[in-house]
Order: structure tokens, then C-alpha cells, then sequence
């Protein structure tokens, strides 16, 4: 079985990149090879936060690894929160800090166009490959659903009725923008045969 390290501290995204891929990989977390720390995101841009990570994870551990990033781009705001994703509501803010402002700036606009963008940056022996996926659609005007994280409770995939929160995780993985980037890359590993 193919190990590989996947350099984030999120647990949400471990346990969606860990069904996504499947049985024929292992996917190791940081905790999986005692490492508590804090990864950098410091670039203006989600290609360059996930070769950041990745990168220096990679040169920590020396392992194989692969770190994503990802941002909501929201039409009517001009992209935003894009990039800053994680912390729009300021420094150590909740994700529900992250949605009543989206929704509040979205307040009386029509334009509700939204998508997710994921960036996935995989280095094999210092190699470095990226992977894009991404999914359209638009914010609700409420909060709709438990599951899922971030802004998955006001995010309703074009051609769906259920917002990410709403529908079951294979659902929400099988169309996603982690989900189209992951898949990109399971691929590019099985054509690698990387075994070790
Ligand atoms: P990160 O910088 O890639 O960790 O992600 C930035 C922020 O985007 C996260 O803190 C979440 O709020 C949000 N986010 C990332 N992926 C998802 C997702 O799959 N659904 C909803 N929100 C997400």
C-alpha cells in the first residue's frame, strides 16, 4: 500500500481525502508521524499556499507528501474571501464568524455566484505536481444542513438542492473541489506506481 503524507492539521479534510482515496492508499496524517506544528500559508494565492505547505512539510520530514488550499470565491465580492477563506472574520475566528460575514456582505445582493477552488500540491522525491479542482454555485440566504465544514452549510452546488452540509459525505465528495483535485491526483499516483 502506497503511504502518503497529507500535510494539514484539518481534521475535516483528513477524513474527506482519506474516503476519497480509498484502500489502495494510506494517508498519514501529522499526528501519524508526531508532528504538532503549525504549517505556513503566508502566499496571495491558493496555487502558492499549497506548494508552501507542501513544501514545507516535505522538507521537515523528508517524506512524500501533498498539502491542498482552498478558497470561496464569491462573485458580487470581487472573488473574496478567495484566499483568506479561513481567517475573513479576523485571526482565530470561527466558521460561523466566516459565514454571517459573507452573508451579511451578500445582504440585498442578487448575485449569489460562488465557487470552490482547491489547489493540490503532491511532491514525490522532490518532484512537484499540482491539481485543480473546482465546483460552481451559489450562497444560500441561510444556513442549511449539519455536516460538512467551513462554509459548506451556505454553499448549493449548481444542478443540486442539497447544500453541502445537507448531503451525505460520498455525495459532497464525489463533486467537490477537494474531491475533482484528489481524484487528479490518485491518478497521477496509480499511472507513478509509488510504493513505498
Ligand atoms: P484552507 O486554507 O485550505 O485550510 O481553507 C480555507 C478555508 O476554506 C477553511 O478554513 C474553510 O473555512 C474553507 N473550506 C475549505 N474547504 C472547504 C470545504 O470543503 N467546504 C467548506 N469550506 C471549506
Amino acid at each position: 500500500m502506497t503511504n502518503l503524507l497529507f500535510a494539514t492539521n484539518n481534521k475535516h479534510k483528513l477524513h474527506e481525502v482519506r474516503a476519497i482515496m480509498g484502500h489502495e492508499f494510506n494517508i498519514l496524517s501529522l499526528k501519524d508521524v508526531n508532528l504538532d506544528i503549525d504549517i505556513p500559508e503566508t502566499r496571495e494565492t491558493i496555487e502558492g499556499n499549497a506548494v508552501q505547505k507542501a513544501r514545507f512539510i516535505y522538507e521537515m520530514t523528508g517524506k512524500n507528501c501533498f498539502a491542498d488550499d482552498t478558497g470561496l470565491e464569491i462573485d458580487a465580492l470581487e472573488g473574496r474571501p478567495g484566499v483568506y477563506s479561513a481567517r475573513y472574520a479576523g485571526e482565530n475566528c470561527s466558521f460561523d464568524d466566516n459565514i454571517d460575514k459573507i452573508l451579511l456582505e451578500l445582504s440585498g445582493k442578487e448575485n449569489r455566484k460562488a465557487c470552490f477552488r482547491c489547489v493540490i500540491c503532491l511532491i514525490l522525491d522532490g518532484n512537484e505536481y499540482l491539481f485543480e479542482g473546482r465546483i460552481d454555485g451559489v450562497i444560500t440566504l441561510e444556513r442549511r444542513g449539519k455536516d460538512g465544514f467551513g462554509y459548506d452549510p451556505v454553499f448549493l452546488p449548481d444542478g443540486y438542492r442539497q447544500t453541502f452540509a445537507e448531503m451525505p459525505t460520498y455525495l459532497k465528495n464525489g463533486i467537490s473541489h477537494r474531491g475533482r483535485a484528489v481524484d487528479q491526483m490518485a491518478k497521477e499516483l496509480k499511472g507513478k506506481q509509488v510504493n513505498r
